[in-house]
This record gives structure tokens, sequence and C-alpha cells, in this order.
């Protein structure tokens, strides 16, 4: 059976993910720090599904052990999902540096780092598909989060290009840009119920737009028209707005 291999893998949606898979007939590699953590969840798909399901060390701000990460699996995945991300604190980044940098690194630098050699491997055997989780944050820049936003914006621009240049090669890219999530990520805001999402139907989004060949997603589907109104407002209007 072929493998997923989801990095990031106890965010709440890359577990969502793992679920979806699973059930569609996936094995699974699931790559976090302190793994060991995700291993009753594992036990769990195990049991509901019968797939084989394996627990991988990872820290995507390591970048020098990301060549060796990939060599070490035994047998190489169909398809990988990045769900690995960083919102921050957008205040503190601004003053410390530090800070400015994880959030650049975790979204973009990090990602950027391993999928470089996962697509040459993929491009190389000339089959696999690239699944990165980006954001509509990244579609215009606003006070509030602007630089966990800009490291997405990186993200979606290094997505596009991977995709123009594997296409030939037969390996498909999906950029996924969600909106609001109900997660770990976001449970201390007030998100607006409507408009928020839950991990499972970005799941069920994202395993649909693979499987139907899409290469960018709006999850859910009307952040693709929200997104639009937002991003035609005139820079002169935008700059004023406390957004
Ligand atoms: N929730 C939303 O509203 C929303 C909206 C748009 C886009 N997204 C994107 O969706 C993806 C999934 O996010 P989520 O909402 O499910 O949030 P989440 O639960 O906070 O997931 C983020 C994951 O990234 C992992 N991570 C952070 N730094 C890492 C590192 N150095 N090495 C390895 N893993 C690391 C975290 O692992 P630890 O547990 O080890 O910290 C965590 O499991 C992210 O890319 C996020 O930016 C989310």
């Amino acid at each position: 059976m072929p493998y997923l291999l989801i990095i990031g893998a106890k965010s709440d949606i890359a577990k969502a993910i793992a679920n979806k898979y699973a059930e569609n007939g996936y094995d699974l590699y699931l790559a976090a720090r302190n793994s060991k953590e995700l291993e009753t969840f594992a036990q769990d798909i195990r049991v509901k599904t019968d797939k084989k399901v394996e627990c991988l060390e990872l820290d995507i701000l390591d970048f020098a052990s990301h060549q060796d990460f990939y060599n070490n699996l035994n047998e190489k995945p169909e398809g990988v999902a990045s769900a690995v991300g960083y919102l921050g604190d957008q205040t503190e980044s601004q003053k410390e540096f530090n800070e400015a940098q994880t959030i650049i690194n975790t979204n973009y630098t990090g990602v950027v780092s391993l999928l470089n050699v996962i697509a040459s491997n993929f491009e190389a055997r000339k089959s696999g598909f690239i699944i990165g989780i980006s954001s509509v944050a990244g579609e215009r820049g606003r006070q509030s989060n602007y630089t966990y936003g800009s490291a997405k914006a990186a993200l979606s621009a290094y997505l596009s290009g991977l995709r123009n240049r594997l296409t030939a090669s037969n390996v498909a890219v999906i950029t996924v840009k969600p909106g609001f999530v109900d997660t770990q990520m976001t449970e201390d805001m007030d998100l607006p119920k409507a408009l928020t999402a839950t991990p499972q139907q970005v799941a069920d989004d994202v395993y649909n737009a693979q499987v139907n060949g899409k290469n960018i997603i709006y999850t859910r589907w009307f952040w693709k028209w929200i997104m639009l109104i937002i991003k035609t407002i005139p820079e002169w209007k935008f700059k004023q707005l406390k957004l």
C-alpha cells in the first residue's frame, strides 16, 4: 500500500488528514517533534483501519537533519502533506527578531528545506503528490499577523514554482489555503462560527482536491470569494483599515 508522509503530524488538521488517507487505503508516516506523543493516536488508526502507521521524529527547524530523515525512510512515500506551522506573536516578532525568525523558519524555510529533498526524489521517479498547507493570511499583509502572513505568502510562491517545475515529471503540487479553522492554533481566538471550518472539513477538501487533480484550493470554498474582495480593496484604503 502507498505511504503518505505527514509533516507536523500533531496538528489538528494533520490528524484529520491522517484519518482521511488511512480510511482511503494509505499507510502513514507521522512526522513531528516529540513524536512519541502521537503513539496513542497512531494506534487508534491502526486498530480502526488496519493500516501501517509509523511515528517519526522530525524538527522542521533542524534543516541539516532533513536529507537523512528522508534517506532513512525504508519505503518512500507516494505523497507528502505539510501541516507544519507556527502563528507566533506578531507584536513580539516586531521587537524580537528571534520570534520573527521562528515564524519565518517554521512556516517557510524549514518546509522548503524538507520539500526540496522530497521533490527531487519524486521528480526522479516521475510520480507523487505534494500537499502544502499555506494560508489566506499570505494573500495580503495585515498589521495583526504580517510576519506569519509573509512566510505563508513565500510558501505559496514556492509551491507555485514547484508545481511549474514538477508538472513535466508527473508530480502534483497542491496549495491549500485555509481561512479560519478550529484548531489548537486558534483556540484563544474568538472566530466567527459561520466562517470557521472543522479540521475534518479541511481534510475532506484536501483529499478531494488531490484526488481530482486540483492545483490551488481555498478551504472552506467561500474563502476564495472573501479573499477576492479583500484583494480588490485599493491600497490607499486598505492601509487605513485596522485589520
Ligand atoms: N487554524 C487555522 O485557522 C489555520 C488557518 C490557515 C492556515 N493554517 C495552517 O494549517 C496548518 C496546520 O495548523 P493547525 O491549525 O492544525 O495548528 P496546530 O495544531 O498549531 O499545528 C501546527 C503544527 O506544527 C508543528 N510544529 C511547529 N513547529 C515545528 C517544528 N519546529 N518541527 C516540527 N513541527 C512543528 C506543531 O507541533 P508541536 O505540537 O510540536 O508544536 C503543530 O503540530 C499550519 O500550517 C497552519 O499555519 C491554520
